[in-house]
């Protein structure tokens, strides 16, 4: 009798769980994030829609493999709590219209001393444009420092729901005005400056450049500062980039997380995709705003299966089309994630691969003159 009973309910157990489990993690996940909420849609029949449900627990655990980045937590941490370290960082200085803050690091190679003034990068961290913060980035700003013998600055921006998209490309315009107005007091040179942007970061980049270059009067930035800011820009280094958010948008509608996803939110709805866009945008622009636009590198795993490496492939040929200076490099076996991780640390996998390619490229951006 008994070992009859246990024949019934091991199977019944694990079908409950196969079931159970999917429904359960992809029904907080949209409790907590966002039900389907399209005019017509009945959100919960929508929401327990089967190939959402087993769609969204995917992407759900998915997220359990960020756990295998705990070394990199606790190497940062350490880092910061080193006091031999200070005087490689500046951290916590407020700018911009929101109060926001970035930190800088300083490279380790270079003599502050002499007065000559310092290259400076920009690094625009990603996060879907609803997460993220500067401190995650400290070693990757290092590194990077050290790389490139500029001096780094990663500003926060009000991502969503502090902001939209439009607060952000603000506040990333806003950390370039901190640039030029208080960079000298930190030797840093403020007409040579390059972008660099990871994800999300890679998109408002993209955009701020692009809004600059067309002198948009949303940022509300004078239109002769907005001249000087894009002229100062020397280059953009895109990886693992956002390009169409409409693309972007189809894209998560695969993997059932366009409801989750603060993307169509930090944009205001789907009307807003096409302005967003930097497909888009540059479709719209006149002559002379071509021109100001900043030569692009565009960096993308082949194995991103968070943004598809189509998206910076497209990008390109639009780039090429349009006669803007632009570099592609596709690399093999790279994820979404490798892309920022492995630039943390230099015994990470795709660290001097990644790097080589940045050095070559940021070269490219400071020799060249109009
Ligand atoms: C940085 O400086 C070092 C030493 O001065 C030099 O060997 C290296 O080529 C420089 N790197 C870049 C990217 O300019
Ligand atoms: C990304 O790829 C690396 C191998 O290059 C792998 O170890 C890691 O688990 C992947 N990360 C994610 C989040 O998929």
């Amino acid at each position: 009798m008994i070992s009859l009973k246990c024949c019934v309910s091991i199977p019944a157990v694990a079908g409950a769980l196969l079931v159970g489990l999917p429904y359960s993690i992809s029904l907080v996940a949209q409790w907590l994030y966002g039900w389907p909420n399209k005019p017509g849609y009945q959100k919960y029949i929508e929401a327990l829609k089967p190939r959402r449900i087993y769609c969204l627990a995917r992407a759900v655990l998915e997220m359990l493999k960020y756990l295998q980045y705990g070394k990199l937590y606790f190497q940062w941490k350490l880092w910061y709590s080193n006091d031999k370290n200070n005087k490689h960082y500046v951290k916590g200085i407020t700018f911009g219209r929101r109060g926001n803050k970035l930190d800088l690091y300083y490279s380790p190679r270079l003599e502050l001393s002499d007065e000559s003034p310092v290259p400076v990068v920009v690094f625009v961290y990603g996060g879907a444009w609803g997460s993220g913060d500067r401190s995650i980035y400290c070693l990757l700003a290092l590194q990077m420092a050290k790389e490139l013998n500029a001096s780094v600055i990663c500003p926060d921006y009000s991502i969503y729901p502090k902001g939209n998209v439009l607060n952000m490309v603000q506040d990333i315009s806003d950390s370039l005005l901190w640039v030029r107005q208080k960079g000298h007091a930190f030797s840093l040179d403020q007409d040579n400056i390059i972008l660099i942007g990871h994800s999300a970061g890679a998109h408002l980049c993209a955009l701020t450049s692009l809004f600059l270059a067309s002198n948009v009067e949303e940022l509300f930035i004078e239109t002769n500062k907005q001249k000087d800011l894009v002229t100062a820009i020397k280059g953009i280094i895109g990886l693992s980039g956002v390009y169409s958010i409409m693309d972007h948008y189809n894209h998560e509608k695969v993997r059932a997380v366009e409801y989750v996803s603060t993307m169509h939110k930090a944009m205001d709805g789907v009307e807003n995709f096409d302005y967003y866009s930097p497909t888009s945008l540059l479709k719209k622009m006149k002559e002379d705003q071509l021109k100001r636009v900043p030569p692009m590198a565009l960096f993308h795993g082949t194995n991103d299966i968070i943004v598809p490496v189509e998206s910076s492939v497209r990008f390109s040929e639009l780039l090429t089309s349009l006669s803007i200076r632009m570099s592609l490099y596709l690399i093999p076996k790279m994820n979404h994630t490798d892309m920022v991780t492995d630039l943390m640390a230099p015994d990470r996998h795709f660290y001097h691969t990644v790097y080589g390619c940045i050095k070559h490229e940021y070269s490219k951006f400071q020799t060249h003159t109009d």
